[in-house]
């Protein structure tokens, strides 16, 4: 997967954060922001509360079919966001904002970079798979065109967008 460039992004406190590819000297970072995590944020993210867990999953980061974004600020990781290419011309998406960086326009920052940078890779759908209590993030994901159905099971809201060809 070739690299893509960086954003500079002004958060709603004033601050700037700085929006880029993963690079392997992140992972120490990468790990204090998973530390920095709730496990409520933890859950809605990756279906799991322990942190032990999420911090042993941390080889999916530098997986050949991941594009990861993460969010620098002030020198810390604060947030990622994830393109798992799928066959077709697809991608499953997720993203993530550690607790202390929530509510500072962060998780729509990520979300549209990573959409933007969907579409210069020539991806055609994104899917992702949200929890029912994450009101929250279907919510963001609706208004920029994301389509939910909820499974058989009422445990899984699956959304769908299709990227303009
Ligand atoms: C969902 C998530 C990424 C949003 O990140 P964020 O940085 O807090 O989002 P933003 O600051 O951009 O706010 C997004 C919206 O939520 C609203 N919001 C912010 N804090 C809120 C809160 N505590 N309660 C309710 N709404 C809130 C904002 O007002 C904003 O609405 P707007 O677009 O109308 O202004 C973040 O909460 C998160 O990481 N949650 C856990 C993991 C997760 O749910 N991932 C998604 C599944 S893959």
């Amino acid at each position: 997967m070739p690299g893509f460039p960086g954003r500079a992004i002004p958060l709603r406190d004033g601050r700037t954060v700085f929006l880029r590819e993963i690079r392997p000297e992140d992972l120490p970072a990468w790990e204090k922001m998973i530390l920095a995590c709730s496990p409520e944020t933890l859950w809605r993210r990756f279906e799991c509360r322990s942190t032990q867990t999420v911090l042993a999953r941390k080889d999916d980061l530098f997986d050949e079919s991941s594009v990861v974004i993460v969010a620098e600020l002030e020198g810390r990781l604060v947030g990622e966001a994830r393109l798992c290419l799928l066959p077709g011309r697809a991608a499953e998406f997720c993203v993530l904002v550690a607790d202390p960086w929530q509510g500072l326009g962060l998780g729509s920052a990520l979300i549209d970079f990573a959409l933007e940078l969907a579409k210069s890779l020539g991806l055609q759908k994104i899917l992702t798979e949200i929890v029912p209590e994450n009101a929250r993030i279907v919510d963001l994901l609706r208004r920029r065109g994301f389509q939910f159905s909820v499974e058989e099971d009422g445990l899984t809201h699956r959304g769908e967008l299709t990227l303009p060809g």
